[in-house]
């Protein structure tokens, strides 16, 4: 069994660009896949259930491919990417296919619908799970017109086949939508590709609405309009087929946004998340909603949504009803564990037949923190304990949102160990990553050169088990490519173009530089000078900025270098200033120089060091951009007359003061 422990965490600050929605990735796959033209389409979400889409695409003949012209900026590290969708007009030109489903709901719904109506022969299986998720109400309506959709495991449940058949639409076709909302959305997807006039009547309560109308949004887009009356009856017109809007962009995932939120919320913040916003489709953005009414700060832009910690006092207690959003509501049971008081969900019975049975799951692992819950058929009541349950081992059924929601409880301050955190990837490759962004505690070291912070930090990484960001490394590496290439050290955008591409790897110990070990070439005293050159320009710094910060990783960083207290890492709860006087630098770097053996002729007059110092000194400290200066919430420690074990010493101090749970 594979884990992940997630140490006790105290504050979750910072900014999250979110992976593509799940929801609309593949309706609009499949829509475009449908329509007449050639759609673009940007951003899309790239996980497990968005390839089980595109790959049943592809078998079936649709012309899906990577676009061979993504721009870079497409490409984001969360694995957002642009797809070149040729639509087939309606109708697969592969009649005969055998389909892998995995476990995504979204793909086995409409596609079952869709194929019933193309006069193929197909077959729709899934993981075992897919085999225990009720698929009955919509066979039945698909029955009802006269498709051809046999089961060939239990009855009710996929595995399915599909035969060609005759369709008659003169009668509405029946359905239940209290189980769900995936069925009315697979029908009214389908239903325009028979051209003919298609009426929906639903025969109970329509659960989860608003991916309803995601559903009827994105059919709008590619043309077809969807009459309704209430969320009762639904009418198709006659005569109307999918035509390619051209180029679509895929919103930020609102049900993932929800984890990041609610860290603000809990602990600090504030926590930005950038795709979706005031405009968004999503019904999930309501989560903002409920946060705020635990009283939660929230802040709405047109691409963003923010939250911070109440004012004053705890998150507070709720009851809701949350059929709306039915997904992000499972991390307002985990925000329950922060809240002032009994916290009630109501009406959320559909997460029975999700992707585990997320009311008896999420109540099992809730109880593991300490939490009282009740559980109900369709409701959860969770009274959280006065204090965290350290050490929980969280088991997370193959369901992605319990992976995520429960990373949340490190937040209490205490250790969760999260059992098979790979499941995130059905929606959320790299949840992780993005969490540790936010969450994971960064230890910032600065201070002039040789102060002996290389030494201090790495040693401080190694008794804590953190990783270790040797910034300096990064800007001595984007000189030395710069040297290599002939860009002149002083040809900004050129530098810069160098540093945003730096084709740097650190496996182990070593250094690569485009293959080639650089570990002694750039300590050289030439790289050094030069890497203060590019380091004073803007635009370089500009470009090492993300990739020092995708460095922030459980269960923490201590980063050494210039500003990595008070511009990279601003938001680190341990920051430390280590210097020392010119003359003792000057001294350590010349016997530095004895110990690699440099013999006497060669090595550079002492004086000559500590001046050289001083200029490097003076020259960090007055340029313009991220300045070498000591923060205002540094802690100073002068090595001057310190052993190095002294200053390990003492900066582990300021660590256990600071990080009071640190080993
Ligand atoms: O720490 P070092 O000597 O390896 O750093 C090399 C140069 O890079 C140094 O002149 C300052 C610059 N630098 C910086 O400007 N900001 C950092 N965070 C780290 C290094």
């Amino acid at each position: 069994m594979t884990y992940l422990d997630l140490p006790p965490l105290l504050r979750a600050t910072g900014t999250i660009k979110l992976p593509g929605s799940k929801s609309i990735s593949n309706r609009m796959l499949l829509l475009a896949a449908l329509a007449e033209g050639v759609t673009e389409i940007r951003d899309l979400l790239d996980s497990d259930d968005t390839r089980v889409m595109l790959a049943a695409l592809q078998k079936v003949g649709a012309g899906v491919t990577a676009s061979a012209d993504t721009p870079r900026e497409m490409v984001t590290a969360l694995g957002g990417n642009a797809y070149r969708v040729e639509g087939c007009a309606g109708v697969f030109p592969g009649k005969e296919a055998d389909l892998f489903m995995g476990n995504a709901g979204t793909a086995i719904r409409p596609l079952t619908a869709v194929l019933a109506l193309c006069g193929g022969h197909y077959t729709l299986s899934g993981v075992p799970r897919m085999h225990e998720r009720p698929i009955g109400d919509l066979v039945d309506g698909l029955r009802q017109i006269g498709c051809d959709v046999r089961y060939t495991g239990s009855e009710g449940f996929p595995p399915l086949e599909i035969f060609p058949a005759q369709v008659n639409l003169a009668a509405p076709i029946r359905v239940r939508g209290d189980v769900s909302s995936q069925f009315l959305t697979a029908l009214l997807m389908a239903l325009p590709l028979t051209g003919q006039t298609a009426v929906i009547e639903m025969t109970t309560e329509l659960i989860s609405r608003p991916y309803i109308e995601i559903t009827l949004n994105l059919m709008a887009r590619f043309g077809v309009t969807v009459e309704r009356d209430g969320w009762s009856r639904f009418t198709l017109p006659a005569g109307q087929r999918y035509r390619s809007p051209g180029l679509l962009h895929v919103e930020g995932d609102a049900s993932a946004a929800s984890y990041f939120l609610a860290a603000g919320a809990i602990a600090g913040g504030p926590v930005r998340v950038e795709g979706v916003g005031r405009e968004s489709i999503q019904g999930d953005v309501k989560f903002a909603d409920a946060l705020e009414a635990m009283g939660a700060q929230i802040t709405w832009g047109d691409n963003f949504i923010e939250a911070s910690a109440p004012t004053i006092g705890k998150l507070k207690a709720f009851d809701l009803d949350l059929n709306h959003i039915p997904d992000a509501a499972m991390t307002l049971a985990v925000a329950a564990l922060f809240a002032d008081g009994k916290c009630t969900l109501r009406n959320i019975g559909s997460w029975r037949v999700k992707e585990t049975d997320r009311i008896a799951a999420m109540a099992t692992e809730l109880r593991k923190l300490g939490a009282t819950v009740e559980e109900g058929d369709d409701y959860l009541a969770v009274l959280p304990a006065p204090t965290f349950q350290a050490n929980a081992s969280i088991d997370t059924y193959d369901d992605h949102r319990m992976a995520m929601c429960f990373s949340l409880a490190a937040l209490g301050g205490v250790p969760v160990r999260i059992n098979e955190p790979g499941c995130v990837a059905k929606t959320f490759p790299h949840y992780f990553d993005a969490f540790a962004q936010i969450a994971a505690p960064v230890i910032a070291i600065d201070g002039p050169s040789a102060s002996g912070k290389g030494t201090v930090a790495q040693r401080v990484a190694a008794a804590l088990g953190f990783h270790f960001l040797d910034s300096g490394a990064l800007y001595r590496l984007t000189a030395l490519a710069a040297m290599k290439a002939g860009v002149a050290l002083d040809d900004e955008a050129g530098v810069a173009a160098l540093a945003g591409n730096l084709p740097a790897e650190f496996p182990g110990d070593r250094i690569l530089l485009a293959g080639e070990e650089v570990n002694e070439a750039i300590r050289a005293e030439e790289v050094g000078i030069g890497a203060s050159k590019v380091a004073a320009l803007p635009a370089v710094r500009a470009a090492l900025l993300d990739r020092q910060r995708t460095y922030r990783r459980f269960p923490g960083l201590v980063a050494d270098g210039r500003d990595m207290g008070s511009v990279v890492f601003p938001e680190a709860p341990v920051k430390v200033f280590l210097t020392a006087s010119a003359e003792a630098r000057g001294a350590r770097r010349y016997k530095q120089l004895i110990d690699k053996g440099m013999p006497a002729n060669m090595r550079p007059l002492l004086q000559d060091i500590v001046q050289d110092l001083r200029e490097r000194d003076a020259r960090d400290a007055a340029r313009a951009v991220a300045p070498l200066k000591q923060c205002d919430d540094a802690d100073l420690v002068d090595t001057t007359a310190l052993t190095i074990d002294e200053a390990v010493a003492t900066v582990m101090d300021s660590v256990h003061r600071k990080l009071p749970f640190s080993n």
